[in-house]
């Protein structure tokens, strides 16, 4: 039990008494230190309801809490119940972490099933910084939700079924350099997808003869069928390299052309059942009216008022949509894998379709608990989208590239004994969790800038900060003469350094499973900042190595719990951490 839920459930029992009846109340992390570890507002709350005086309350209910060896309590304000953790309460939890391998962490999605939606990029278009969001904030979910006891499934729903395939088969028939093609696959598809979509600006009958190849390939013409596999070959393969340096794994990679054949039924089964209908030769899902205009995804204010905005599932001329797709892939999340929950990770301007979708899922039976994880946009140093100097996107392959490079420059110079491959390894987990941690910390809704130095720097809020912290705390053991048993050692916490860092060991349990009711890693990376200063801080007042026993054991025991949380939690981010930097 975390000492937040073991606090939570003396003050029910505390309620009970107090109340009469069975009543449960939250405890938080206080906000403050100043005013205890831990708050709850329930005798605020509770009074209101029932007329009376809440410090009165809050008094009658402290008297009726039995804290003993936990914890003292007392009131602020107008009726807060502060709680302060006794030091012994914290030895006694620090010794339980060093023996728990979940580090305290409660396995609170036991029995759900969640589909995590992720990267997704679109074959023979770039991976680009956008991507790069979804990928890395998707991948650290999973973990996240492994460790809390999900059974979690991440599906790569790539983009390869899209329009984008007139153009490239019209450019893999006229303009592909087999050569470069078998070079370095995804750049070549690019190259042949611009400079098609440039032909057609230019000239409106190569439109109309990409659009010809688009209809053939989904009328399963043999040719373009061939080639379109060959694409999504090579891009796979060229994607699975960029995953590979990111230490991301799928466990599925069914893209939008997986649920080709089941759009004609989905489209059938809905005009059948009056959740769509035909509109201008389309057939649209438009709202049933049972909501609010501000809450229906399917109406829209103009200027002149409220008006339709439905979701096509149709095109006119036959044609299937991203819409029909994902209410495909829905139905088979569910019926195939069981899922209860599913979790997109993807950038804003989806919300719209996000939300149609969910509703008309629900219209439809499919039921579950379905999220949009929305984030912002990554801006260039000049607060600008981020662009290459010609204008371009930029790249993901170029970014980790860069971050390696410069990683391993900052490395040559910090330490200049790490040499070959020992460096290059170093070089690329600092340079990989820079990029990562640079975005896990930031609020995943509002746009960050991507400033290099800021985010390799080994001071300041960043991956190489925490795994230089790390390296430090192990290095420590390295000079010891035997192994260290942390679980033989007697805690003993008596100066605040120590108490603070404590306290901060057991508030890791506590936070993992608020990160995902509103699914913000940034949480925990902001956590991990906030223990390594505290172990730095420990460090500096709190003699380790040289205190006599028993104390040496204890602060000992203390750094070997600090390691483990804080390479569980990069871990939990996805960031690795070397042996030596
Ligand atoms: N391929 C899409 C894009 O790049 C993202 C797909 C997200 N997943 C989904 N099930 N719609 O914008």
């Amino acid at each position: 039990m975390t000492i937040l839920q073991e606090l939570e459930a003396r003050l029910a029992s505390a309620l009970a008494t107090t109340l009469g009846e069975p009543t449960s109340a939250a405890v938080t992390a206080a906000a403050d230190l100043r005013f205890g570890d831990y708050q709850s507002n329930a005798a605020m709350v509770l009074a209101k309801l029932r007329k009376t005086n809440p410090r009165a309350l809050a008094q009658e209910i402290i008297s009726h809490l039995q804290l003993d060896g936990l914890a003292t309590a007392d009131i602020a304000g107008p009726g807060f119940i502060n709680f302060h953790i006794l030091p012994q309460a914290y030895s006694a939890h620090a010794s339980a972490l060093l023996r728990d391998p979940k580090l305290g962490v409660p396995a609170i999605g036991e029995g759900q099933t969640v589909v995590i939606d992720f990267s997704a990029p679109n074959v023979a278009k770039p991976m680009h910084v956008g991507h790069i969001r979804s990928t890395i904030i998707g991948d650290s979910l999973c973990r996240i939700a492994r460790f809390l006891g999900f059974k979690v499934i991440a599906d790569n729903h790539i983009g390869d079924w899209g329009t984008q395939f007139g153009m490239i088969l019209q450019g893999w028939k006229t303009l592909l350099n087999p050569e470069a093609l078998e070079a370095d696959p995804i750049p070549e598809l690019l190259r042949i997808y611009r400079d098609v979509n440039a032909a057609t600006k230019a000239d409106p009958t190569v439109l109309e003869i990409c659009k010809n190849e688009l209809v053939k390939l989904q009328a399963g013409d043999p040719e373009n069928l061939a080639i379109w596999q060959q694409c999504i070959d090579v891009s796979k393969r060229g994607l699975q390299k960029i995953y590979d340096t990111l230490d991301v794994q799928f466990d599925h990679w069914l893209g939008e052309s997986y649920y080709n054949d089941r759009l004609a039924g989905l489209v059938d089964e809905f005009l059948k059942k009056g959740i769509a209908r035909e509109s201008n030769g389309a057939i649209c899902v438009f709202s049933d009216g049972s909501k609010k205009p501000e809450d229906d995804p399917f109406m829209v204010h103009r200027e002149e008022g409220w008006t339709d905005n439905p979701a096509i599932i149709r095109k006119a001329d036959g044609g299937y949509l991203y819409a029909t797709t994902d209410l495909a892939t829905i139905q088979f999340r569910i019926d195939e894998w069981k899922a209860n929950q599913i979790w997109y990770v993807v950038g804003v301007p989806q919300q719209l379709h996000f939300r149609q979708l969910f509703d008309a899922a629900a219209r439809w039976g499919k039921t579950g608990d379905f999220r949009h994880v929305a984030f912002g946009s990554i801006l260039g140093e000049d607060r600008k989208l981020m662009k290459t100097r010609s204008g371009d996107n930029v790249q993901l392959t170029d970014v980790l590239t860069e971050a390696v490079e410069r990683a391993a420059k900052i490395i040559a110079e910090k330490n200049p004994d790490l040499q070959g491959e020992e460096a290059a390894e170093i070089a690329r987990i600092v340079g990989i969790g820079a990029v990562k941690f640079a975005e896990l910390s930031q609020n995943r809704l509002t746009d960050y800038v991507f400033a290099w130095d800021r985010m390799l720097a080994l001071q300041g809020d960043t991956a190489p900060y925490l795994q230089y912290s790390t390296v430090r705390i192990r290095s420590i053991f390295r000079k010891l003469d035997a192994p260290f048993d942390a679980t033989a050692a007697e805690i003993s916490l008596t100066a605040p350094e120590e108490i603070h860092l404590a306290r901060l060991h057991a508030r890791f349990g506590e936070l993992l499973p608020l990160i995902l009711e509103d699914f913000r890693p940034n949480l925990l990376a902001n956590y991990l900042l906030e223990l390594a200063r505290a172990f730095h801080s420990f460090f500096e007042a709190c003699p380790v190595l040289k205190s006599d026993e028993p104390l040496r054991s204890s602060r000992l025991a203390l750094c070997e719990l600090t390691a483990r949380i804080l390479s569980a939690g990069l871990g939990l981010l996805g960031i690795r951490c070397p042996e030596r930097m």
